[in-house]
């Protein structure tokens, strides 16, 4: 039986079927799929949870929103500030905890094994092992964030999703006190994130990026020089405000 405490681990790592740990210079490469008899989760946990592992874990609850659940990005985008003041401890709180999870099962219950290698909930999660790997103060929950900031500006650079719908992603990650760029970040970085993912991703990259919020689409190929677009769009976003909208 599961008895998670942080917010991250009541909507996501704590609920799967999956359990990993880390293997020579690798995230989560080794594991074991093994279903818990139940899970037990109770939101007053968080309200002794730090506002960065209130912030980490929201990340997990944005990336299922982004990708599965457009009602839950509009609530997480509403109530983005309040949320992390009072720690979910409200009506707000316990809605955006049920949905995240909701949201996880559907994605994961018809794919258990991992079978299909074409994942939704691997949104934001192409760039970010590399990244809480080698960047070595970065929460997962960051980790990801800064992965779906690159991700959001790649499907606005390959025209599959809208500018609007790009900026609304990174002011409500902004909103929630989530990195969307930082130094560190290269290029060859991005590199290595995706040659790490085509091996467990059965030889194709299988990137999930957004064609609208709420609905992902795959890819298999990036340029660099698309990536360099990506990431020199994201940086310009370092020295804007939180909350304030992007020119
Ligand atoms: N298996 C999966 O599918 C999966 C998915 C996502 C993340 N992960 C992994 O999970 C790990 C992170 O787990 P996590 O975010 O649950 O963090 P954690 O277990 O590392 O806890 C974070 C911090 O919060 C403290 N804490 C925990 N509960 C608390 C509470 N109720 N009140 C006050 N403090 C509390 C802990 O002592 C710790 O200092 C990462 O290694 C990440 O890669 C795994």
């Amino acid at each position: 039986m599961r008895l998670p405490t942080t917010l991250l681990a009541e909507i996501d790592a704590g609920i799967g079927i999956k359990t990993g740990v880390n293997f020579r210079q690798s995230k989560s490469r080794l594991g074991t799929f093994s279903a818990p008899y139940a899970v037990v989760v109770d939101p007053s946990f968080l309200s002794t949870l730090s506002d960065r592992q209130i912030r980490n874990g929201l990340s997990e609850a944005l990336k299922i929103g982004l990708a599965a659940d457009r009602p839950l990005f509009d609530l997480i985008e509403e109530h983005a500030r309040y949320l992390v003041r009072i720690k979910l401890q409200c009506e707000q709180g316990t809605d955006l905890i049920c949905r995240s999870i909701r949201a996880m099962l559907l994605e994961l219950s018809p794919n258990l094994h991992e079978r299909a290698l074409e994942r939704p909930p691997d949104y934001g999660h192409t760039f970010s092992p590399i990244f809480e790997f080698e960047l070595s103060d970065l929460e997962h929950g960051e980790a990801v964030a800064l992965d779906m900031a690159i991700s959001t500006a790649l499907a606005m650079v390959l025209g599959a999703l809208d500018t609007a719908d790009a900026e609304q992603i990174l002011v409500t990650q902004r909103d929630l006190g989530l990195p969307v760029s930082r130094p560190g970040v290269s290029t060859d970085m991005l590199l290595r994130g995706i040659h790490d993912a085509k091996k467990h991703r059965g030889g194709r990259l299988r990137m999930p990026i957004l064609c609208e919020i709420g609905q992902t689409m795959f890819i298999d190929e990036i340029s660099e020089p698309q990536m360099d677009e990506a990431l020199t769009f994201v940086s310009s976003w370092s020295s804007v405000k939180p909350g304030v909208q992007h020119a």
